[in-house]
């Protein structure tokens, strides 16, 4: 899944005052305004903007949409522009010749998302350091957001790296002191598939107690953004309590029972060693995996391969996402909340679920070497879970950042 190799290598007046004064906001709302429409569509619903003149995006709900092509706004960037994408999520330079799946806008219905512009984005981060926390799906949004904003940065002025011995990856902005981590934990807490490339395993096993091995790399982050879904696809995994060495007091359980637990002692690790007056803190939802093709039509035994167009029908869901699991995520934040901290759902699942024309599919880097049986059935070794860079993941970071910036005013 993740090989350092190529990670590495790249790293690299009173009156008359106050009349102007409400002129020139007048002025301003206009123009943010006349923004907001250029990209709306002829048949959405009436648009309310007011969420984003205002400075608040409550009232509008971001994350129910729907995808409208636009090809003049999208991609954000171009895949050969970005050095950072890795072979997993470069599909262009693995044979992927159809490039429509770059060109689609999300379109919340009660409003517009704030139109992405690299430099504010920059401006409004200097000095802060943001860490994204957790698996490969949340490494391939890390990524989509260095892609983002790294264009307007010149050669020179921007590094990527790797902390020796540590989990955890950083791209550098020099002029602009920020910094966008991304910190390797897919169970958030210490588990056996910690090392950040070589993790692969059948069998889950994690160490309830542990978290501050992890943790304490994320205590002065200004912004840290969550995930944790996909390793916990096993029905059971094994809980030790004591180290990973001492491995003889364990309990198996059930991989809801383990999130639930899990999940509790990530507040728990939150509510006491963050200060939330200075961090802000999100969790990226859970995302698709377009593994059955029966769920829009297809064969069974088909997938995301050679999907070209998103499914366009309202509130599809497809078979494979875990509902309960969501469930789960959203009771643990809610009681968060209720002790204070809030930790802001970035809730992209309904986003993911139509887009079975994102993934990578058989167009990546594979880490072994396919066989002659694999090649015969391209559908088996498909990957239908990451997602093509540019894509999909720069739409969770548009979503993010129209967040992030309004907590920054
Ligand atoms: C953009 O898409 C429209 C159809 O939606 C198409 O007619 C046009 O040729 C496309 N433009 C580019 C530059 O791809
Ligand atoms: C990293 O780990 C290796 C082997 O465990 C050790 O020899 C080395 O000193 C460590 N490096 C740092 C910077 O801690
Ligand atoms: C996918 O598309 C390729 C090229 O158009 C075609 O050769 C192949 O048979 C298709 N595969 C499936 C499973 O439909
Ligand atoms: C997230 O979105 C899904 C689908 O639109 C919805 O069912 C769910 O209630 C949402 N969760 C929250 C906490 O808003």
């Amino acid at each position: 899944m993740e090989k350092k190799k190529r990670m590495v290598g790249i790293w690299d007046v009173k009156h008359m005052f106050e009349s102007s004064i409400i002129i020139f906001f007048v002025i301003g709302t206009l123009a943010t305004t006349a923004v907001y429409y250029v990209n709306s569509d002829e048949q959405s619903p009436p648009v309310s903007h007011s969420a984003y003149v205002g400075d608040s995006l409550d009232g509008c709900d971001l994350f129910s949409g729907k995808w409208v092509h636009d090809n003049h706004s999208y991609p954000l960037y171009k895949e050969l522009q970005c050095p950072y994408i890795p072979g997993e999520f470069s599909c262009g330079h693995y044979g992927r010749t159809d490039f429509k799946y770059q060109q689609w806008r999300w379109q919340p219905h009660g409003c517009n998302l704030p139109r992405f512009d690299d430099k504010k984005v920059l401006e409004r981060l200097r000095g802060k350091r943001v860490i994204f926390v957790g698996d490969s799906v949340n490494r391939n949004q890390w990524l989509s957001m260095v892609c983002m904003l790294q264009s307007v940065i010149p050669l020179g002025l921007k590094k990527m790296q790797k902390t020796a011995n540590v989990s955890l990856f950083t791209f550098k902005a020099f002029e602009y002191d920020v910094s966008i981590d991304f910190y390797w934990a897919p169970l958030l807490v210490e588990s056996n598939a910690d090392h950040p490339s070589n993790h692969k395993r059948n069998d889950r096993v994690i160490n309830i107690d542990s978290i501050e091995k992890h943790a304490r790399n994320w205590v002065n982050a200004d912004i840290l953004v969550f995930n944790s879904y996909l390793w916990w696809g096993t029905p059971t995994l094994k809980i030790l309590y004591g180290s990973l060495a001492d491995s003889k007091k364990y309990k198996i359980v059930g991989n809801h029972d383990g999130y639930e637990m899990v999940l509790a002692k990530w507040s728990n690790w939150l509510t006491t060693h963050i200060n939330h007056r200075k961090t802000q803190s999100y969790f990226m939802s859970m995302t698709a995996t377009h593994r059955r093709g029966a769920d829009w039509g297809m064969q069974d035994n088909e997938n995301c391969l050679n999907e070209t167009e998103p499914v366009l029908k309202d509130n599809f869901w497809e078979s494979g996402s875990d509902f309960k699991m969501m469930r789960i995520l959203e009771s643990s934040l809610d009681k968060l909340k209720a002790r204070g901290v809030n930790v802001q759902l970035v809730n992209i699942t309904q986003l993911t679920q139509y887009r079975k024309d994102a993934h990578p599919s058989i167009h990546r880097l594979f880490y072994s070497t396919l066989k002659a049986k694999q090649l015969s059935n391209p559908n088996g070794y498909a990957d239908c879970t990451h997602w093509c860079l540019p894509g999909v993941p720069d739409t969770w970071n548009e979503l993010l950042l129209a967040y992030i910036l309004q907590r920054l005013e």
